[in-house]
């Protein structure tokens, strides 16, 4: 059993956090930074999960490319997230452009993320300190938890 994460952490490093918690001793779990991937081999994997801070309610472009050009038709996957203030149809953009694969989706994690976009900034930002060690764990059971 090999577990892929196809991520992108640009605004603050907040799913990056996530996702090495997820992965931290696990040695069937890989994680693939989207931003510096050149070559990506998806049969290597039975299942290839996709992780993002949200941008303007949607995960990264980027990463909703990359799922597009890469997921295989069938495959497994789950979604993980990070926001300032999240909601759990943050995933839906990146399952609308896997819809034609007919993915077997396992489940989805989100938590707060800090974040100083726009106007946040002037007030210092919001969700100051997130993810938190409590959202640490609650990611590594999540990944634990899955039943693949
Ligand atoms: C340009 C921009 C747009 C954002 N839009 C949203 C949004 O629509 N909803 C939300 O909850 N957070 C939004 N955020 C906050 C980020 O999703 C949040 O800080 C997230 O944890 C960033 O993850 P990262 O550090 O892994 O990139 C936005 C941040 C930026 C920079």
């Amino acid at each position: 059993m090999k577990i892929a994460i196809c991520y992108r952490s640009q605004h603050h490093g907040n799913t990056a956090k996530v996702v090495e918690a997820m992965a931290g001793g696990r040695e069937d779990v890989e994680l693939i930074d989207v931003a510096g991937q050149a070559a990506f081999d998806p049969a290597r994997y039975d299942v290839i999960g996709f992780a993002s801070g949200i941008y303007f309610g949607k995960f990264h472009q980027s990463v909703i490319d990359f799922a597009q050009r890469h997921f295989p038709a069938g495959g497994k996957t789950f979604f993980v997230f990070t926001g300032g203030s999240p909601s759990a149809k943050n995933s839906d953009a990146i399952r609308a452009a896997l819809a034609d694969r007919n993915p077997q989706v396992l489940g989805q994690f989100f938590c707060k993320g800090y974040d100083t976009f726009g106007p946040f900034k002037l007030v210092g930002g919001i969700a100051k300190g997130r993810p938190s060690e409590a959202d640490l764990r609650s990611a590594r059971e999540f990944l634990d938890g899955l039943v693949v």
